[in-house]
C-alpha cells in the first residue's frame, strides 16, 4: 500500500505518470466516470481549505465514488482528545482511503504509520503540500508543453510556504531548473532546503529580495500568500505582507511568454488587473487540482480503467 507524504514518495516516473493519466482524464472523462463506483475518500481537514477538500471531493464523484469528512477540527473528536493515530484507525473502518489536512508538521506521516487504507497529506503545517505540487507540475505540463529547461521564480514567503518547499523538491528532480528565490530576509526558504537539496543536488539557485531585478529573466512566476496563522507575531506579519503585489507595471521587463501561478487563496499578491492577462494561469491551476487529484486517487487505489 502507497501513501502520499512528501513528494519524493513519488518516483520521476510515478510523476510522470499521475500526470499522463490526468491528461488523458482531461481528453476523456466519460471514460473514468464509473471508475470508483463503491469506493469512498475521507477528506480529513483540521484546518481550513477551499481548493484541497473541494478539488478532492469533486474529483471522487466525477470518479463516480463517494465522499465522508469534516473540515474543521472543532466538528471532529479531536476536540475530546482523540490522537491522529486513532481518528486514522477508525475512519479507516469506513473509507477506502484518506485525504488529510493538519496544522502539525508530520501528522500525515505519524497517520500513515498506523493506517488501513492509503492516506495522502493534504497540507501539514509550514512542511508539504504534495498535492498541490503534483498540481503545479501538471499547471507547467499544460502551459510550457515540458517539466525541464527553464527559469522559475519562487516569490513571497518562502519559509512557512509548504507549496514552495515541496514544489522545489519535485522540480529539483528535472533537467535544467534554474530557481531564483525572491523573498524578503525573514522569509528565506528553510536551510535544510538549501543545503539538502539546491547544495547536494548541485542545483542552479540564487536569492534576491526584489522581482523587478530578475523579472526579464524569469519563465514562471509562482507567486505566494505571506502564511498569517504561521506568524508567532502579528506585528511582524502587517510588516511583511504587502512586500509583494505583482501588478501590470512589474511586468514591464517580462517575457511574452512568461507563466504567472499562485496556489491560492491570494490575498493582494497579485493585482486583480492581471486576471485577465492570457500568462495568468492561476484559475487554470485551480483547475487542474481536480483532474491530478482523479489521476492520485486511481493510482493510490491501484484502480486502471483500461484493465477490463
Ligand atoms: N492551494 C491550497 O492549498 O488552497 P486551500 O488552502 O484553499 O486548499
Amino acid at each position: 500500500m502507497k501513501h502520499l507524504i512528501d513528494p519524493t514518495d513519488l518516483s520521476v516516473e510515478e510523476i510522470d505518470g499521475i500526470l499522463n493519466l490526468a491528461l488523458d482524464i482531461i481528453d476523456n472523462k466519460s471514460k473514468y466516470s464509473e471508475a470508483c463506483k463503491g469506493k469512498k475518500l475521507a477528506t480529513l481537514f483540521f484546518e481550513p481549505s477551499t481548493r484541497t477538500r473541494l478539488s478532492f471531493e469533486a474529483a471522487m464523484m466525477e470518479l463516480g465514488g463517494n465522499v465522508l469528512g469534516f473540515s474543521s477540527a472543532d466538528s471532529s473528536s479531536a476536540t475530546k482528545g482523540e490522537s491522529v493515530g486513532d481518528t486514522i484507525r477508525v475512519v479507516g473502518c469506513y473509507a477506502d482511503i484518506i485525504a488529510m489536512r493538519h496544522p502539525k508538521e508530520g501528522a500525515p506521516m505519524l497517520g500513515s504509520m498506523v493506517s488501513p487504507v492509503p492516506i495522502i497529506n493534504a497540507g501539514d503545517g509550514g512542511h508539504n503540500h504534495p498535492t498541490q505540487t503534483l498540481t503545479d507540475l501538471l499547471t507547467i505540463k499544460r502551459e510550457k508543453g515540458d517539466l525541464n529547461n527553464f527559469t522559475i521564480g519562487l516569490c513571497g514567503d518562502l519559509k512557512f510556504g509548504r507549496t514552495v518547499h515541496s514544489l522545489i523538491k519535485a522540480l529539483s528532480r528535472y533537467e535544467g531548473i534554474k530557481f531564483i528565490l525572491i523573498s524578503p530576509k525573514e522569509l528565506k526558504v528553510p536551510e535544510y532546503i538549501i543545503t539538502e537539496v539546491f547544495e547536494k543536488n548541485n542545483i542552479d539557485y540564487r536569492e534576491v529580495t526584489t522581482m523587478e531585478e530578475v523579472m526579464s529573466e524569469l519563465d514562471i512566476i509562482y507567486m505566494t500568500r505571506v502564511q498569517k496563522e504561521r506568524f508567532f507575531n502579528e506585528a511582524d506579519y502587517v510588516r511583511l505582507k504587502d512586500t509583494y503585489i505583482l501588478d501590470k507595471s512589474k511586468l514591464k521587463n517580462a517575457k511574452e511568454s512568461l507563466t504567472i501561478m499562485h496556489p491560492l487563496p491570494r490575498v493582494n499578491e497579485i493585482s486583480t488587473e492581471l486576471d485577465d492577462d492570457p500568462r495568468a494561469a492561476y484559475f487554470r491551476q485551480a483547475l487542474n487540482g481536480k483532474y491530478v487529484r482523479m489521476a492520485l486517487i486511481l493510482t493510490l487505489l491501484g484502480v486502471n480503467v483500461n484493465e477490463g
